[in-house]
């Protein structure tokens, strides 16, 4: 049975209608039509899909939006614009940190996390906080040096 639920994503309110237990990510993308979450596997383990919710990390896929109602959600989206790009963002331009692009956009979700609390993370603590984002066009390299170079923009 559906119900309305309210969402904040982004810092703008909506009400949407689904089945409790939908994926938060198939709203986003269907009802809300934000793109940059993506489905990859569905079952926590590859982070195409992760958003933050009231700060944290999340897996869309199996976050289902009677949770999220009520929250903070952000995307990909919501941290900056092509005009003004989040410092994230920015590096990850500058680094050519993509090829395919599936995985960036839960890639810098996460990294986005991780200088929220690590303003300056070493290489160990990079790896941790994206061991959940895989990328299977071998980008880790240059992800690596656009976290940093991301970690020196917000440090100045
Ligand atoms: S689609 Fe959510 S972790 Fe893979
Ligand atoms: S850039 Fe293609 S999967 Fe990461």
């Amino acid at each position: 049975m559906s119900d309305t639920f309210r969402l904040s994503v982004n810092g703008r309110e909506h009400s949407v209608t689904a089945e409790g237990d939908t994926p938060l990510l198939y709203v986003l993308r269907n009802d809300i039509g934000l793109a940059s979450p993506k489905y990859g596997c569905g079952t926590e383990q590859c982070g195409t899909c992760n958003v933050i919710v009231d700060g944290d990390k999340a897996f869309s896929c199996t976050l289902t939006v009677r949770d999220a109602a009520g929250k903070a959600i952000v995307t990909l989206e919501g941290l900056g614009t092509p005009e003004n790009p989040h410092p994230v963002q920015a590096a990850f331009i500058a680094e050519q940190a993509a090829q395919c692009g599936y995985c960036t956009s839960g890639i810098m979700i996460s990294a986005k996390v991780l200088l929220d609390r690590n303003p300056d993370p070493d290489t160990d603590a990079i790896r941790v906080a994206l061991q959940d984002n895989l990328c299977r066009c071998g980008t880790h390299s240059r992800v690596f040096r656009a976290v940093r170079r991301a970690a020196r923009a917000l440090a100045r």
